[in-house]
């Protein structure tokens, strides 16, 4: 059961060049040269491609990301350079622009990987998997015909197929329209979605939430007539978690009362990308069995403006009982995150708290549209992020829990005991203090994923496997992290 997207399927072929279509062929660079052994001369044999009057000639190096389409009729040929010694990062976005080119016009396609070191086949076939995305529930015509990748190796296919499947996941949740994937829709696909993955779901709905005093969540969601909920997930064998995964599940934020200008309201149906990110990668590790425990907390809600809205100046209280006076409604996330965040430690006992959030436009304006900010004050987490950021691609930099700002939490706030914004600049590391004072002594790690949760702005490019809009950032990411902590345990 998918959302709206399924991954191409994929099949191992003895006789790869026997095939008839598209063949996609990644060539590595030796001495500035292309490298052309193995099934690659097999190829250029077979079919006469003439690669050494190519090469001669100047129209293919195997340079980077260098692309050339070779169209002989009953077989063509995509050839894409990968450049010397290419790195995981480097062959996923080779097959992903040259999958591309086919994936409107071709039902089937082969890559050849067995020309690769055996460590990066697998991340061939994940690059041309996610190269061949594309968002077309609601197009009456499908573009899309792409349905069937060949592979002439061995490639991790079920690991491969499992990541594919997590990232089409967060980018279908991320870059739904609201009136589709509102809280309980949201809700209702999840159950189905993880139906038989050995994960179970909850629905605290909104009578439960604000009976049980979940005062952000019911205060940021219940200006819409379409009412907050909160998603819990749990996988593993043991009761209490070792690692608790919150994701910010802002449905549409328009801002509420302090309601943002019109330009700003589009890219706010991916508000809920770090809910996405968190929904593929729990959805990635169950399909692998990793031995671990979670929990995950999809607190869903829609910021809008409306008579029931809640207000500036209002002072909510929270879950854990800190009373929060509201500078702004359009800082939502930080609420629905803080009572998530101390569900999560209080309740549920969790040892680790990471938190996936489309947070703050300062995160965007401190690190572009394709960086993540990674706030943690726990070094060794902090490493093992770092290298599931290294891992997967899904970029990190690391940012500070300043001291010296801790003391505007409590200094910001006239009637409450913490306002929900404080400064005019550096608002990103204001917000992730907020969030921690929630983690209540855990640890506890922050992405403001702002940037690359909504995808790339004009002028940047974007990695190749980047769909159009959220490109489910994080979700391999999260799944990498946990594939670290389960086998250091
Ligand atoms: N969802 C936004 C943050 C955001 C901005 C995400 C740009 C993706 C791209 C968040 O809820 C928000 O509105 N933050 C405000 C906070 C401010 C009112 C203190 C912001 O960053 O402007
Ligand atoms: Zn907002
Ligand atoms: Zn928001």
């Amino acid at each position: 059961m998918v959302l709206y997207t399924k991954p191409p399927t994929v099949e191992k072929v003895e006789k790869a060049l026997e095939h008839r279509g598209w063949i996609i062929a990644a060539v590595p660079q030796k001495g500035g040269k292309p490298f052309i052994a193995g099934v690659l001369k097999s190829l250029d044999e077979k079919l006469g491609l003439g690669l050494d009057s190519l090469v001669s000639s100047g129209r293919f190096a195997g340079k980077k990301g260098e692309l050339l389409e070779i169209p002989r009729g009953e077989t063509n040929v995509i050839l894409v350079g990968l450049g010397e010694d290419p790195d995981a990062e480097t062959v996923r976005r080779a097959y992903a622009k040259a999958i591309k080119k086919v994936v409107n016009s071709a039902e089937e396609v082969l890559i050849l990987v067995s020309q690769l070191d055996e460590g990066l086949r697998m991340d061939a076939l994940v690059g041309a998997l996610l190269g061949a995305y594309a968002l077309e529930a609601f197009k009456t015509e499908k573009k899309r015909k792409l349905s069937k990748i060949f592979i002439d190796s061995s490639a991790n296919e079920r690991e491969a197929l499992a990541i594919a499947e997590g990232v089409y996941l967060a980018r279908d949740v991320a870059n739904a329209p609201p009136n589709h994937v509102y809280p309980e829709a949201l809700a209702a696909k999840v159950e189905s979605v993880f139906k038989g993955l050995g994960v179970s779901v909850e629905v605290k709905r909104y009578d439960d939430l604000v009976k049980e005093g979940f005062g952000g969540i019911v205060n940021v969601g219940k200006g819409s007539a379409r009412k907050p909920l909160l998603i819990i997930l749990k996988y593993g064998k043991k009761e209490k978690p070792s690692l608790a995964l919150v994701g910010k599940t802002v449905v549409f934020d328009a801002g509420g009362i302090n309601l943002k200008p019109s330009h700003s309201l589009f890219a706010m149906r991916h508000d809920k990308a770090g809910g996405a990110a968190v929904l593929g990668a729990v959805y990635t590790i169950a399909k692998m069995g990793l031995p671990i425990d979670l929990v995950a907390l999809i607190p869903a809600a829609i910021n809008v403006p409306s008579g029931e809205s809640y207000l500036p100046s209002d002072v909510i209280r929270l879950w854990d009982g800190t009373w929060v006076e509201v500078g702004n409604t359009d800082a939502e996330g930080r609420l629905t995150l803080a009572d998530a965040i101390a569900y999560a430690a209080k309740h549920f006992d969790a040892d680790t708290i990471i938190t996936m959030a489309t947070l703050t436009g300062s995160i965007v304006a401190a690190l572009g549209s394709l960086i993540a900010g990674l706030f943690t004050s726990d070094d060794s987490l902090k490493e093992k992020m770092l290298e599931a950021s290294r891992r997967s691609g899904d970029k990190l930099w690391p940012m500070p829990l300043e001291d010296d700002y801790r003391s505007l939490l409590a200094k910001s706030a006239k009637l409450g005991d913490v306002n929900n914004v404080a400064v005019r600049w550096g608002d990103a590391i204001y917000a992730a203090l907020f969030l921690e004072r929630f983690s209540h002594g855990k640890k506890f790690v922050h992405i403001d994923m702002a940037g690359p949760g909504i995808g790339a702005d004009p002028p940047v490019t974007p990695p190749d496997y980047w769909p159009r809009g959220a490109p489910g950032y994080g979700a391999r990411l999260i799944y990498e992290l946990a594939k670290i902590l389960s086998s250091k345990n």
